[in-house]
């Protein structure tokens, strides 16, 4: 197994291609090759189902370095979850360069860290889903998620947080048996704490929209079993930064957006 020793990773979220025109997207991947990094991690909302395949070969074509990238719910906006998935997973096993974690076991990163991720969906479970009357653009322009009575909806967002949660928890047991620490990447925020909206955690009308309880309950149940380990989450969709200590050893760092303004999150330097 290969180690990238003293690994520089870009942490980029929300980054929105479809709202940034091509000679801004071409400025943004020169800024991000300056810092000469090794790899990429790519939190979701990338484009739309028309658009994300075609922005993440641009990216990888512009920076030809890994890129671990997880979907979020804009990349399937005008079509199916199932079609974009299979486009996508098609698309990062013809690249040298893409690694959709969705589809990925764990990434060693150093002798000590490891990546694993997952797109994730917000699953109606914090907050007050039927008292809420927020409506996302999910709801319309998901084909999966269009056309449904509140109750179908619900059961549909339960179904795809526990995707998420499964995967991941799968995935981070078995990281942590070889590695001290582990890095979460995702799109939707885990935890009511990481569901930062302007400032403040989002209330009970948006965060079962927002944030992904079933993940966020199985991430914390493994580090409270696992004291001399640690875990890093990343993720975004609500547009607004923020970090949240769950525990001792359970971090979220949720990353800023704005459209049409793509920004470089952070950088991070696994040991
Ligand atoms: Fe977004
Ligand atoms: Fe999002």
């Amino acid at each position: 197994m290969l180690y990238i020793l003293d690994v520089r990773l870009g942490w980029l979220t929300d980054i929105h291609l479809n709202f940034v025109p091509p000679l801004k997207r071409s400025e943004f991947y020169a800024r991000l090759r300056r810092e000469k990094l090794d790899g990429l991690l790519l939190g979701g909302d990338l484009g739309e189902a028309d658009s994300v395949t075609n922005f993440l070969a641009e990216i990888a074509d512009g920076l030809r370095i890994p890129i671990y990238f997880v979907l979020g719910n804009h990349d399937f906006y005008h079509g199916t979850l199932a079609a974009v998935r299979e486009r996508v997973a098609r698309e990062a096993a013809a690249s040298p360069w893409l690694h959709w974690l969705s589809a990925s076991g764990p990434i060693p990163l150093t002798a000590d860290t490891a990546l694993v991720g997952h797109d994730s969906w917000a699953d109606g479970r914090l907050g007050d889903f039927f008292r809420s009357e927020v409506t996302l653009n999910d709801y319309l322009l998901i084909e999966e998620l269009s056309g449904l009575e509140k109750q179908e909806r619900y059961r549909k967002l339960n179904t795809l947080g526990d995707e998420a949660a499964e995967f991941i928890e799968n995935r981070a047991r078995e990281t942590l048996t070889r590695y001290r620490n582990v890095i979460v990447l995702t799109h939707v925020p885990p935890f009511r704490e990481s569901c930062w909206h302007e400032g403040q955690i989002s209330n009970d009308d948006y965060l079962p929209h927002f944030a992904c309880r079933a993940v966020g309950d199985r991430l914390a149940a493994i580090m409270r079993a696992h004291p001399d380990h640690t875990m890093v989450v990343l993720c975004g969709h609500t547009h607004s930064p923020g970090f949240a200590r769950i525990l001792d050893n359970l971090e979220v760092r949720t990353g800023g957006a704005t459209y049409g303004e793509p920004t470089l999150q952070e950088v991070l330097e696994p040991k």
